[in-house]
């Protein structure tokens, strides 16, 4: 798909003059964008607006305690697709998926609030979003959904932060980040297509759930701290936002790792995100812009799920680091601890 400089509707416009089948999913897009105007003049206001970030009674179907700011982009979100062809949402915030326009052709999974522990902190948040054609022959709405991430015709997310920006990849295409010129009201695209770095030394781990990692995750993590005297050989950095829209934002323009895998925590085995609506779209946002995601050692989006609210442990970033996680937890001898560091050292990738 050609580089276009300009706006966010040119370039869908461009990109549906080149295939008209993505005409359903541009109209997504575009609604997506019209509800991430609205959300942005509500996160600006954050405390003047009222209670975001109060936590309500209710919990969500994982279980989570949902914020005022959850519902309220759930039912933004819910709204804006009512006017675009689609024909179910699955939400994070909804147990069930919502049937809208049974005769559309698409069906999209969202986790309409991301980074809800930020909500109060002003620190940047999001919202996720996974677009998949419906199939033609389905058992049921559910059915629609349970495609492997691979067959997403356009996915992305929306970051609410210093700029308010779209990244999404639609079709075949390139991850594309549009910014919002908050003066207009519109989306222009203001930094090229990204395209991560292969190689990095920043990663992004919640560390404090250190004793719960399984071993080669513990591995890999002790041998990034170790730095130059370590097998690596290269002093790391860390970085952990809380929000993985932000993690990934700044990991498609300087490079890096994030890491949430599975751990023995109660609940945990599977980590803490969501494969349809986080884990999928950001896994193919991440392959768009040359990265890899993995579930620690297959790709993300070769998983058949199993169920609409399944989680998944989730690794991705540069090509190089998640390359060598996916050898930690292949090869015995890279996730063995202190006994064999010295062994890991000289069997570098
Ligand atoms: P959500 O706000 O949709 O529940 O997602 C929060 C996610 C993700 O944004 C972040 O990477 C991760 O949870 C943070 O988890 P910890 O609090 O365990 O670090
Ligand atoms: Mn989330
Ligand atoms: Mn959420």
């Amino acid at each position: 798909m050609p580089q276009i400089a300009g706006t966010f509707d040119a370039y869908l416009n461009q990109a549906v003059a080149l295939d008209a089948r993505l005409g359903a999913a541009a109209r997504v897009l575009l609604a997506v964008a019209a509800a991430a105007v609205e959300m942005t003049g509500l996160v600006d206001l954050g405390r003047l607006y009222g209670q975001l970030g109060a936590s309500l009674a209710s919990t969500n179907t994982d279980g989570d305690v949902q914020k005022e700011l959850d519902v309220l982009a759930n039912d933004m979100f819910v709204g804006a697709f009512r006017q675009a062809p689609v024909a179910a949402v699955v939400s994070e915030e909804m147990s069930e998926p919502l049937v809208l326009d049974s005769a559309a052709q698409l069906a999209v999974a969202i986790d309409p609030l991301d980074g809800s522990s930020n909500i109060d902190s002003n620190v940047s948040i999001g919202t996720i979003f996974s677009i998949l054609p419906v199939l033609a022959k389905a058992n049921g709405t559910e059915a629609h959904f349970l495609q492997p991430g691979r067959m997403q015709i356009a996915a992305g997310f929306v970051i609410y932060g210093p700029q308010t920006s779209i990244v999404f990849a639609l079709g075949n295409g390139q991850t594309q980040i549009f910014t919002l010129d908050r003066r207009a009201g519109r989306f222009y695209q203001a930094v090229s297509a990204p395209v991560i770095d292969r190689e990095s030394a920043e990663y992004a781990i919640n560390a404090s759930n250190y004793r719960h990692w399984e071993a080669p995750v513990r591995a890999f993590i002790d041998d990034c701290e170790q730095g130059t005297e370590g097998p690596l050989k290269r002093d790391h950095t860390m970085r952990w936002t809380g929000s993985l829209v932000a993690d990934t934002y700044r990991i498609l323009l300087r490079g890096g790792i994030f890491l949430y895998p599975g751990d023995q925590r109660a609940g945990y085995n599977h980590g803490r995100l969501r494969l349809l609506y986080e884990a999928n779209p950001i896994a193919l946002i991440v392959e768009r812009a040359a990265g890899i995601a993995t579930d620690g050692l297959h790709p993300i989006l070769d998983i058949v799920p199993s169920a609409i609210h399944a989680r998944v442990p989730l690794v991705f970033g540069s090509a190089a680091p998640v390359g060598l996680v996916a050898r930690y937890h292949s090869d015995p001898q890279f996730s063995a601890r202190a006994p064999l560091f010295g062994k890991r050292g000289l069997m570098r990738l």
